[in-house]
C-alpha cells in the first residue's frame, strides 16, 4: 500500500498549491435537461462530457485524486428506466472511455457495493480497473452504488472479520486500511454543483476536514472555468484542522508547515 498520511488532519496542506485530491458531487443533471425541455437522461448524458473536461484539467493541472459520486445506494429509487439508463451508461463509459484513461496514464479505480451490479458491469468495471491499474498521472475514483455509512459498516466487517480481537477495541488507524478510499488522502476540496448544501451520503469519513465548495451550476455546465473557481476559491481558505490562526502564522513564520 503507498505511504500516505492516513489523515490530512494531522498534516496542514499548503492550500496555496492545487488540491491534491478534489471529491465532487456531479449534481443537476435532470435540471439542466428540464430547462431544455429535453428527458433527464439527455443530462446524465451530456454529463458524462462534463466529467470527461473535469478529469483532463485535473491532469493538467496536477490534481492526484479526482473522486466522483456517479450513483448513490439511494438512487435505485429513482424510476426504473432511469436507473437502466445510468447502468448502461456507466457500462459505454467504462467500454469507451478505458482504454482513452490509460492512455492518459489515469488508474481508473471503482467503490461502492457491486453486489447489485450485474456480472457483466462486474466484469467490465475488473478489466478497466486491471487494465489502469499502475497508471500513476491521476487517479480517478468512480463512487458507484456507494454510499459513505455503508463504506463504514463494511470497513468496520471486513476489520472484524480478519481480526476478530478487535471487537473489544479497535482505534481509527486499525478501520483506515479497510475503508473504500484508504489508498488516497482525504479530500482536500470537495464540490458540489447543483445547488444543493448536503452531502446526501458521500465520503462521510473522509470529508471530516475536506473545504465544502457549493455552486448553483449544473453538472453538465460545470466545465474548466467552473473548476479554476472551486480551486481559486479553496486557495483562499485558511486550513486549522482544530488550532488557532496564530498558531499557523507562527508556524509559517518559523519555516515550518505542519506539526
Ligand atoms: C445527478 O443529477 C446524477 C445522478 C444522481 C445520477 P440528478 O439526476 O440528481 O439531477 P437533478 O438533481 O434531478 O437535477
Ligand atoms: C447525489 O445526488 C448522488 C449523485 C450525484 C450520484 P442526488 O441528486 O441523488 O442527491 P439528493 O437525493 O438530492 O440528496
Ligand atoms: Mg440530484
Amino acid at each position: 500500500m503507498v505511504n500516505l498520511p492516513p489523515s490530512s488532519t494531522r498534516i496542514i496542506p499548503d492550500t496555496a498549491s492545487i488540491p491534491r485530491h478534489i471529491a465532487i458531487i456531479m449534481d443537476g443533471n435532470g435540471r439542466w435537461a428540464k430547462q431544455r425541455f429535453l428527458p433527464r437522461v439527455a443530462g446524465h448524458q451530456r454529463g458524462v462530457e462534463a466529467l470527461r473536461e473535469v478529469v483532463k484539467a485535473c491532469r493538467e493541472l496536477g490534481v492526484k485524486y479526482l473522486t466522483v459520486f456517479a450513483f448513490s445506494s439511494e438512487n435505485w429509487r429513482r424510476p426504473a428506466e432511469e436507473v437502466t439508463f445510468l447502468m448502461s451508461l456507466f457500462m459505454k463509459m467504462l467500454e469507451r472511455e478505458a482504454v482513452k484513461l490509460h492512455e492518459n496514464n489515469i488508474r481508473l479505480k471503482i467503490i461502492g457495493d457491486r453486489s447489485r451490479f450485474d456480472d457483466k458491469l462486474n466484469q467490465t468495471m475488473r478489466e478497466a480497473e486491471q487494465l489502469t491499474a499502475n497508471n500513476s498521472a491521476l487517479t480517478l475514483t468512480v463512487a458507484a452504488n456507494y454510499g459513505g455509512r455503508w463504506d463504514v459498516m463494511q470497513a468496520v466487517s471486513a476489520m472484524l472479520r480478519d481480526h476478530p480481537h478487535l471487537a473489544q477495541t479497535f482505534t481509527e488507524e486499525d478501520l483506515q486500511s479497510y475503508l473504500s478510499m484508504s489508498d488516497a488522502p482525504e479530500p482536500d476540496l470537495f464540490i458540489r454543483t447543483g445547488g444543493e448544501q448536503r452531502i446526501s451520503n458521500f465520503m462521510l469519513w473522509q470529508l471530516a476536514y475536506t473545504e465544502l465548495y457549493f455552486t448553483g451550476t449544473l453538472w453538465p455546465a460545470f466545465d474548466r472555468n467552473e473548476l479554476d473557481k472551486a480551486i481559486a476559491w479553496y486557495q483562499q481558505r485558511e486550513r486549522r484542522f482544530g488550532r488557532t490562526s496564530e498558531q499557523l502564522e507562527a508556524q509559517q513564520s518559523a519555516g515550518r508547515g505542519n506539526a
